[in-house]
């Protein structure tokens, strides 16, 4: 398999909803962003229409993944997104780029049914620098560990509080989850699932989004609902 045929794998056969998962981790870390935040509040989707405007965000990125960024499918996707983007900040470009793709990567070497391979690591990251190159900026030089020394020391400077922040995470936090359980249990499930997406996130992020740290049950209860969901889908991928 070549290097498109592999993403197109990745996205399609081996870990089609984990990498979701990890997009939708992804756009939450891009809240804890004062300026990020701003401009997607002004721009109203995701307050307005959380699930789809998610979605929009997450079939686009898959469906350029999918589809390869030299294939005539993904010219128009491009364009809009090259529209869209159009004159921001090279860095807040480059922030949310690593947002968009080390949060999957995390996840899935976390709790996929299996990790990553380190081929299938580069494509992705390889993926990434294509898709920063369409869109008129450098992506942070090296592999993964350097592409997240970049973005660590990015987030720290500037990850903070900030009222968009907020109505985003009210809006497009938790109910964006609760929207993967079935309809009757979202209600009575919906504190829960808070909890869990609270515990998803790290302190830098909790921080700026205004959640409190979960209690070392939440997190160990997390964590193992999330292994079992890899040990599931592990027996469903070998069988
Ligand atoms: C490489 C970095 C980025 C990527 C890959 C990216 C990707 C996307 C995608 C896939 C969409 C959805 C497009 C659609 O609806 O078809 C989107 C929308 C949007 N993005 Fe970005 N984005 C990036 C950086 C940023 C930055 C830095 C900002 C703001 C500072 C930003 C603000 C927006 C806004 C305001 C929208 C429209 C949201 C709405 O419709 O409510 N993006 N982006």
């Amino acid at each position: 398999m070549d290097q498109q045929e592999r993403l197109r794998h990745l996205v399609l056969n081996t870990h089609p909803e984990d990498l979701k998962i990890g997009l939708t981790l992804g756009l939450w870390r891009t809240f804890a962003h004062p300026d990020v935040a701003r401009q997607l509040a002004s721009a109203g989707g995701l307050i307005n229409d959380p699930a789809g405007r998610a979605s929009a965000t997450g079939d686009a990125l898959l469906g350029l993944m999918e589809e390869g960024l030299d294939s005539p499918a993904s010219k128009p996707v491009l364009a809009r997104l090259q529209g869209i983007h159009d004159g921001i900040d090279p860095d807040l470009m480059r922030f949310v780029l690593t947002a968009f793709t080390l949060p999957p990567i995390r996840f899935i070497d976390q709790y996929g049914w299996r990790p990553l391979t380190d081929t299938e690591r580069n494509d992705y990251l390889s993926f990434a620098s294509g898709l920063a190159r369409e869109l008129g900026i450098q992506p942070p030089a090296g592999d993964v560990a350097e592409w997240t020394r970049w973005a660590d020391a990015y987030e720290q400077q500037h990850f903070g509080p900030s009222c968009h922040s907020l109505s985003l995470w009210q809006f497009a936090g938790a109910p964006l989850a609760a929207r993967r359980l079935p309809r009757p249990l979202r209600r009575p499930l919906q504190r829960s699932v808070a909890n869990v997406a609270g515990a998803l996130l790290d302190a830098r992020v909790r921080s700026a989004l205004g959640l409190a740290a979960p209690s070392a049950t939440g997190k160990h209860a997390t964590a193992a609902l999330l292994r079992l969901r890899g040990w599931v889908i592990r027996r469903r991928q070998t069988s």
